[in-house]
């Protein structure tokens, strides 16, 4: 320890210098200079040594056996649960829950036998005791350490033989060798990269929280993303009690999964029936609304799309966009434009995807190039219709994936009718007794939906 020093290093080009500079000497950059530790611990990565290379077939991996987190869902976002020695970075804003989701992660674990410990630098003990009441368990098996010095934390976790701890939050904690205040890039780091060497070496999971400021760059959880394993975003404004866990990066499992989770009086519950909460009863259907086959991840959702297009009072019409993408917006205007003939030229137009949901995928054109219309008509798209597909520069209406999963979904909302692209449809397995309308561009599709 006692030959470890700091150094200030620029981030673009690597030249170090014994005092902080406001502009890099070497190669002129503004701003890049930071504290960073040097020397025999700080370099140690954290990968136990071995003595020489190993047949990849004799590999042990039984240490791969994981945990669960006691939510079903989450668990599947990790890939099958917590892998011992894995660090999982929770990014998200201030109260969107992520004390609580890990409070609640250890007390299930606890409650199953296993030890675990929630290190707090932020609250008071008696703060996490309330939060305990309030979802109501704890075990003699969930330890709780209020501690933001770092070393002081490792002493715990190395005394104490926990498979899992819980830091909250990186940016509280304080490392004693780096002069900065907690929270700054050069604390945040050391600190990340110790917690990996402490979980590889002792086989412990490391769940780091994050908060992320609204402009995301104060020494947020971004520049800490390539040194742990997973990196997990709790979303969702605090206006809405549905957040929606979102992996971002998983070295054990697939990314683009989502969770989704209640927020209620006694902490955080799993969304059972996630299609039904972001669809409309299939009974309604007002002007410029759709249902859409949307897909999270491996997961088939249906949500609505809510389009209204408007006189505008401006010289300049406005398009708002909320949960889609508005680059995408102004394609499918232009598309419908330049092949249908629909004219938006001098109107507003709002788009909406109910629920404070994100669609990202572009299966979602046709429901928002349908809704648009639908609005601007004021003629609603049948009842109990659901539709996905692609919308090309032509004006074509391109295949979509894993078109099964969708219908699946909606026949089982009780949709009984879908628009969708023709291309692909041959391998299609079942029907799910649905009545499927093929089309091949957008005029086929304004055709089926309003003719
Ligand atoms: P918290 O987990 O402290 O958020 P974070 O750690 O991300 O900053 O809690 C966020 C909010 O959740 C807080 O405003 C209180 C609320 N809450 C509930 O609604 N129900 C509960 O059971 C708990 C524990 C908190
Ligand atoms: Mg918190």
């Amino acid at each position: 320890m006692a030959t470890r020093k700091t150094i200030f290093a620029c981030q673009e080009c690597g030249a170090t210098s014994p005092k902080w500079m406001g502009r890099c000497p070497d190669c002129g950059a503004w701003g890049s200079v930071i504290e960073e530790l040097r020397g025999p611990a700080g370099t140690a990565k954290g990968v136990k040594h071995q003595a020489g290379p190993v047949p990849i077939s004799k590999i042990p991996t039984d240490s791969t056996q994981r945990s669960s987190t006691g939510f079903p869902e989450l668990d599947r976002v990790l890939g099958g649960g917590i892998v011992p020695g894995s660090v999982i970075l929770l990014g998200g804003d201030p109260g969107v829950g992520k004390s609580t989701l890990l409070l609640q992660i250890l007390a299930a674990q606890a409650l199953k036998g296993e030890k675990v410990l929630y290190v707090t630098a932020e609250e008071s003990l008696r703060q996490i005791g309330i939060r305990a009441e309030r979802i109501g368990r704890g075990t003699e098996d969930l330890l709780v350490l209020a501690q933001n010095d770092f070393p002081a934390v490792r002493e715990a976790v190395l005394s104490s033989s926990t498979s899992t701890v819980v830091l909250d939050s990186v940016q509280a904690l304080h490392h004693p060798d780096i002069s900065s205040s907690p929270g700054s890039i050069s604390q945040v780091r050391e600190i990340t990269s110790e917690a990996v060497a402490l979980a590889k070496s002792r086989d412990v999971a490391i769940w780091l929280i994050g908060h992320v400021t609204k402009d995301g760059a104060i020494a947020g959880p971004r520049s800490l993303e390539h040194l742990v394993d997973t990196v997990l975003y709790f979303e969702g404004d605090t206006s809405h009690s549905y957040r929606i866990l979102r992996a971002v990066k998983n070295r054990y499992g697939s990314t683009n999964e989502i969770a989704l989770l209640e927020m209620t009086g006694g902490g955080l519950i799993e969304v059972a029936d996630p299609s039904s909460l972001f669809l409309p009863s299939p009974g309604r259907r007002s002007p410029g609304s759709t249902a859409v086959m949307g897909m999270e991840g491996t997961r088939a959702l249906m949500v609505e799309v809510q389009a209204l297009v408007a006189a505008s009072p401006f010289p300049n019409p406005r398009r708002t966009v909320s949960g889609f993408d508005l680059s995408r917006v102004l394609l499918i205007l232009a598309v419908l434009d330049k092949r249908a003939g629909v004219q938006t030229g001098g109107l507003d137009v709002f788009i909406n995807v109910a629920g404070g949901l994100r669609l990202t995928e572009p299966a979602a054109d046709l429901g928002v190039a349908l809704a648009l219309v639908s609005s601007l008509r004021e003629k609603p798209v049948p009842t109990r219709t659901a539709i996905c597909g692609e919308l090309g520069l032509s004006g074509e209406i391109r295949s979509v994936p894993r078109l099964q999963d969708r219908l699946q979904e909606a026949s089982r909302l009780g949709l009984d009718r879908a628009i969708v692209p023709s291309a692909g449809l041959e391998r299609l397995r079942d029907k799910q007794n649905m009545d499927l309308i093929s089309v091949d561009n957008i005029e086929e599709a304004l055709d089926a939906a309003f003719a």
